[in-house]
């Protein structure tokens, strides 16, 4: 097995691994025939991007779907992955769209059965479950991608290259939304693993971790946690930068009207401001055309591509911050939240 490091600021690894004798993974540059794929805990995202990135992509067929409560026209539908990879022992590949607390079990049991598995982000609820899988991925010669999909807005490729050439000075990141408009009834982020506003804050902390050049580190949060509820509405965060640049973040679950999904950088040679959660980028004020926005489309893609190597992508940096921040933080009781 040889293991190629895609990246030295963070623990983004792609080890591209011989598939054992087993014959689970399926070499997909002989085998001119899509992949079979299930599709885990049909919700929101799976509705809103993963069906249609899977309709418009050639490399997979979208066979079967594993939901307790909900199914997809014309696919084979069970009520747990179980039962799925029972019944359909020709599955090759699982992507998972579960909240995090529900991911480890199936993805692990995906694995044993010998699919490729890709996760929504976050790719669990804990670092140490998630770098179990990996080992079981690498054991198994399958893939593993842990996806941010927020890395594949269309700016954040542009950012990275542009900040690469520049000396960071400031970076902030603004990240408000109004959870009862963009989450309405989903009580899992509310409840331990579900990470409340770092669902959305995630994203952030992902993008940075993609454009910066170096790695940074939380040194101090504030946590605002509703009196009824397990997890943060809100976050404070400073970031501790080896090369000096002052890093702070806000995020905000109580924000009224249009999003803020931003990150403004200022650097020796310019600012860069991205928005719209990385699909918009501003230098010095003037917008710059960084192509089609295309996260989900992007997303399958790479898991074609990672899939017909049985390589794998996962990095914890996004989800270190936020364990970091849970770790750091200091502690606020706010007044209740309710819907
Ligand atoms: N919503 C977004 O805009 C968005 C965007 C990007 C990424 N994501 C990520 O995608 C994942 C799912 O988010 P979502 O918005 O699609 O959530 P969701 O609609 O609330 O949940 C997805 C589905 O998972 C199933 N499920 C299995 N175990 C569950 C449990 N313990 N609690 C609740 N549901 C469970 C449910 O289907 P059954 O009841 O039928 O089993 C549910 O409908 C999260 O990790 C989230 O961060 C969401």
């Amino acid at each position: 097995m040889t293991v190629q490091s895609i990246g030295t600021k963070c623990e983004c690894i792609t080890f591209i691994a011989q598939a054992p004798n087993r014959g689970t993974a399926p070499d997909r540059k002989e085998q001119a025939m899509p992949s079979k794929l299930a599709l885990v805990g049909i919700g929101k995202i799976a509705r809103d991007q993963h069906i249609p990135a899977l309709d418009a992509n050639p490399d997979f067929d979208l066979v079967a779907t594993a939901s307790r409560n909900a199914s997809v026209d014309g696919v084979t539908a069970y009520g747990d992955l179980a039962s799925l990879l029972e019944g359909e022992p020709k599955i090759d590949c699982v992507s998972l769209c579960t909240p995090p607390m529900a991911r480890y079990a199936d993805a692990r049991a995906a694995l044993l059965a010998g699919c490729h598995v890709m996760l929504e982000k976050p790719p669990g609820a804990t670092l140490s479950e998630v770098r179990d899988l990996e080992a079981i991925a690498t054991e198994q010669g399958l893939s593993l991608f842990a996806t941010w999909h927020s890395r594949h807005a269309s700016a954040v490729a542009y950012t990275r290259d542009w900040l690469a050439e520049r000396t960071i000075r400031k970076v902030h990141v603004d990240w408000k939304e109004d959870v009862r408009f963009w989450h309405p009834g989903q009580d899992w982020i509310w409840q331990p693993g579900g990470l409340g506003v770092f669902d959305p804050g995630i994203n952030a902390l992902s993008v940075l971790s993609e454009v910066m050049p170096h790695a940074i580190f939380l040194s101090s949060a504030t946590l605002s946690f509703p009196a009824n509820r397990d997890t943060p509405v809100a976050a404070d965060l400073t970031f501790q930068d080896p090369n000096g640049a002052q890093i702070t973040g806000a995020f905000d679950w109580l924000e009224q009207g249009p999003p803020k999904w931003n990150i403004t950088i200022d650097t020796d040679a310019g600012q860069a401001v991205l928005s719209e959660g990385g699909a918009k980028l501003a230098i010095d004020g003037q917008s710059t055309d960084t192509g089609p926005h295309e996260e989900y489309p992007s997303l399958y893609r790479r898991f074609a591509d990672l899939v017909a190597t049985n390589a794998h992508d996962v990095d914890l940096a996004p989800l270190t911050h936020v364990a970091d921040a849970f770790m750091m933080g200091k502690r606020n009781i706010v007044a209740p939240f309710e819907w």
